[in-house]
């Protein structure tokens, strides 16, 4: 039998990736958590519904290349099973009246080391989103004897762990940059709520952002259940929707990490990076001054790339800075066409989850300074 996972950071080689799809996706009506999470200007408010077929189709042939590009570069690929997503979602403690989509699967699945883990979203619309992979997770069961197949505790999801009313329409950007930089979020510390994509894996370190989509609960779990690693929290104070941390702060290969210049990290959390002599730059500027419409992200969804290896790297093609940049800093840029398919949750990073890279669990990060991130 083969060993089918084994994934530890965002740039050892890949050679195994699920990619998603975008088949019977829908615009969720708001709840608790997605209110508080689109931004009052944006024309997703008040909207919701299966999106039209002609941009799924769009989004599915955008992605469908994606994959064949993988696949020339030597990486398998699979693709998960989509679930009618218009169906509501009935808990003993909630409904809603629709799913969300299988797009992007990095939201939800965390692979560390042969372990890939359902994350306990706090979108009550993504509550079943993880049974679109159960598939290929059941399959990789039964073809790796060493791959761990896990659920984080479930949430029920209550209204217990939201802040309600917690922006309201009238609330400033500046207030809301304020609470943000104060911690102050949506979720409570109810129960365990995370995203898979707020975690940056780096070997036996693990960067959590605190935001909208994960709780300090969640970090103390993570830290329970992996002793042997050390998980840290960090925060954006720039980004007033602090949602995964993959359009923030990506690792292109070990000691480089391009940073949101609208988002920095703050310094006193830079203490453990600089002490390991990793470089931290600022990404280049989106090429674009709107996302495409009906989308949830930011036009810096430019940054959000797959990294293929220590060299190779998969960026938007019409993002010609960022292509740019991956050049100047000693990688190999390869242009994909994607931003039809970011309005189904995100970009190149997003629509992937790591299955296999080749490699071990490094220690990146030897120099233990006095490190105000570690939980
Ligand atoms: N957090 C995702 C974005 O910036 O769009």
């Amino acid at each position: 039998m083969a060993k089918i996972v084994n994934s530890w950071n965002d740039f050892d080689p890949l050679k195994h990736v699920i990619v998603g799809r975008a088949d019977n996706s829908v615009i969720p009506n708001e709840e608790p958590a997605t209110s508080e999470k689109v931004p009052v200007d944006s024309e997703m408010r008040g909207m919701w519904g299966p999106r039209p077929l002609e941009t799924v189709e769009k989004a599915n042939a955008q992605l469908d290349n994606l994959a064949k590009v993988l696949e020339d570069h030597g990486v398998k690929v699979d693709r998960p099973t989509p679930l009618q997503w218009n169906q509501p979602v009935i808990t003993p403690d909630f409904r809603t009246d629709s799913m969300m989509t299988c797009m992007p699967p990095r939201d939800v699945l965390l692979t560390i080391g042969s372990e890939i883990i359902a994350a306990p979203m706090s979108f009550r619309c993504r509550y079943w989103e993880y049974l679109a992979y159960w598939p290929l997770l059941s399959k990789y069961f039964d073809e790796d004897p060493e791959f761990l197949w896990s659920q984080a505790p479930r949430p029920r999801l209550t209204d217990k762990s939201y802040k309600h009313n917690y922006y309201d329409e009238k609330v400033s950007l500046e207030e809301r940059l304020e609470r943000t930089a104060n911690k102050d979020f949506v979720t409570t510390e109810e129960e365990i709520m995370f995203d898979a994509a707020d975690v940056l894996r780096l070997g036996k370190d693990l960067f959590v952002q605190h935001g909208l989509t994960t709780n300090r609960k969640a970090m103390e779990w993570m830290k329970r259940k992996y002793p042997d690693l050390r998980v840290h929290a960090v925060n954006f104070p720039g980004d007033p929707y602090p949602i995964h941390i993959d359009a923030t702060f990506v690792p292109l290969r070990p000691g480089l990490i391009i940073n949101n210049p609208h988002r920095r990290l703050p310094e006193e959390q830079r203490k453990i990076f600089e002490a390991n002599d990793w470089e931290i730059v600022d990404a280049a500027m989106p090429a674009h001054e709107t996302p495409p419409p009906l989308c949830y992200s930011s036009v810096w969804l430019s940054m959000n790339c797959l990294v293929l290896d220590h060299k190779n790297v998969i960026v938007e093609a019409s993002e010609h800075n960022q292509l740019e940049q991956m050049d100047k800093l000693g990688m190999n840029p390869i242009p994909v066409p994607f931003r039809d398919a970011y309005a189904f949750g995100g970009a190149l990073h997003c629509a992937t989850a790591d299955v296999y890279r080749e490699g071990g669990c490094e220690d990146y990060f030897p120099n233990q300074v006095e490190d105000p991130t570690l939980v």
